[in-house]
């Protein structure tokens, strides 16, 4: 049996703490690693740094072990490194919540968190969510809003196990109780790194991630991955499938499916920036019929508008471009614009207000600085620029509306909406 994993992490890169790492500021006369004979396999990686030394590495609290192996660390976490489960509750058939310690052990990065929060939830029958995180310091979290509701319908404690001293974790399938997913090593948790291992048995491990650092995969010679990140919340699903197929399918099952795109946007397209003007642009295109170049899509950049502020247009350079996507479509041509949505904050030409800004500053469509009100100023293509915060429903209707007149005035197919930088 094919068992595939899809785990991501959603991270806030928000650091809400200055920077400053005090490295091995608590190391405790007490402390005594634990280190038994392991799998040399499940070692993971205390010293990633150059330089280890069995000193420095004592001074780590973890074990020191040199082996003739290459891949092997020398200097690998202790099994008294980490965290304990202090106190486990079941709100339901469904849900394990616990909260969890950190043992006492020279800290690694500074700043630990002593305490941690484990939520586990059985979603579906084949999915499983848990997320780990700071219970006392709430930070921002990517919004779940288009998630479909859950509907438990396995105990979760045929899938799931947590291991007390230290905190584990082990997620079996229910069907068959193959081992599917067990962390090893530490969860080393002080708001800026996590360490997180996990070793995976026969399953291939599809991972998307939001974080600053990559996996790290040289942490451990297992078949595992070792997760590093500046820390935020480990948000975890598993899906579980016996084929690829159903783990995608189950993956969509949360995600929703995506948008089948219009067969013309897979046909050839042509796009440049500063084409110059609409004659040149229509140069373009003629010249590239005359040659038959089977092109479906005809793009411009944003030299089309006025002063680079979007929902305008040039109404000197590219006077006619009202009637442009008629132009294309006589041949079964496509017209797509390209906008970047970063608004100006400055007047029109002829010092004409700039409507599109008005009417958003009126709606509270922008982005924030911390207070939730001062608009977030920044420096763009048109200048100084506001962004739309398009997690607020005034501002969705704001953008309905702008593109819906801008719409009526330049008609074409589709936008080419770039990033917001
Ligand atoms: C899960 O819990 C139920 C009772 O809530 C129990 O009957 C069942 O045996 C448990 N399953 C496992 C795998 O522990
Ligand atoms: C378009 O630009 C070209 C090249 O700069 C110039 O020769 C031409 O006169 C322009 N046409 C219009 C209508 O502005």
């Amino acid at each position: 049996t094919l068992l595939l994993a899809y785990g991501f992490i959603l991270l806030n890169l928000i650091p809400i703490r200055p920077f400053c790492i005090v490295l091995f500021s608590e190391i405790t006369d007490t402390f005594v690693p634990t280190c038994p004979s392991m799998p040399l396999g499940e070692r993971v990686d205390c010293f990633p740094d150059s330089g280890a030394s069995q000193d420095k590495c004592q001074e780590r609290g973890c074990c020191w072990s040199p082996r003739d192996e290459s891949n092997v660390p020398w200097c690998f976490f202790p099994t008294n490194y980490g965290y304990t489960v202090e106190s486990q509750e079941t709100p339901n058939a469904y849900a394990i919540k616990a909260k969890l310690t950190r043992m006492e052990s020279p800290s690694l990065f500074g700043q630990h968190i002593k305490e941690l929060a484990i939520d586990a939830e059985m979603q579906t029958k084949n999915r499983l969510r848990f997320k780990i995180y700071d219970p006392n310091n709430k930070r921002f979290e990517v919004p779940h809003e288009h998630i479909f509701n859950p509907t438990p319908s396995s105990p979760i404690n045929n899938t799931l196990q947590i291991t007390q001293k230290p905190f584990g974790l082990t997620v079996r399938r229910e069907e068959n109780q193959n081992l599917f997913y067990q962390n090893r090593g530490p969860v080393v948790h002080n708001g800026l790194q996590s360490i997180w291992g996990c070793n995976l048995f026969l399953n291939i491990i599809l991972i998307r991630f939001v974080s600053v650092f990559s996996p790290d995969v040289t942490l451990q010679p297992a078949p595992a991955v070792t997760y590093r990140t500046i820390g935020g919340v480990l948000d975890f699903y598993i899906f579980f499938g016996d084929t690829p197929e159903q783990v995608v399918h189950e993956f969509l099952k949360l995600i929703g499916k995506p948008v089948i795109p219009a067969y013309w946007s897979l046909g050839f397209q042509l796009s440049r920036w500063n084409y110059g003007n609409l004659s040149i642009v229509k140069e373009t295109v003629e010249r590239n019929r005359a040659v038959d170049l089977p092109y479906d899509i005809q793009y411009t950049d944003i030299d089309y508008m006025e002063d680079k502020k979007d929902f305008t247009y040039d109404k000197v350079k590219f006077a006619e471009l009202p009637q442009f996507a008629e132009y294309l479509h006589e041949k079964g041509q496509k017209y797509i614009l390209i906008l970047d949505p970063a608004i100006a904050t400055s007047k029109r030409v002829g010092d004409a207000p700039y409507e599109s800004y008005d009417r958003g500053t009126a709606k509270n469509a922008w982005v924030t600085e911390s207070d939730g009100v001062t608009p977030l100023i920044g420096e763009v293509w048109p200048g100084e620029a506001v962004f739309p915060d398009y997690t607020s429903q005034a501002c969705i209707d704001w953008w309905v509306d702008e593109y819906e007149r801008f719409y009526r005035e330049v008609k074409h197919d589709a936008l080419w909406i770039v990033s917001q930088f």
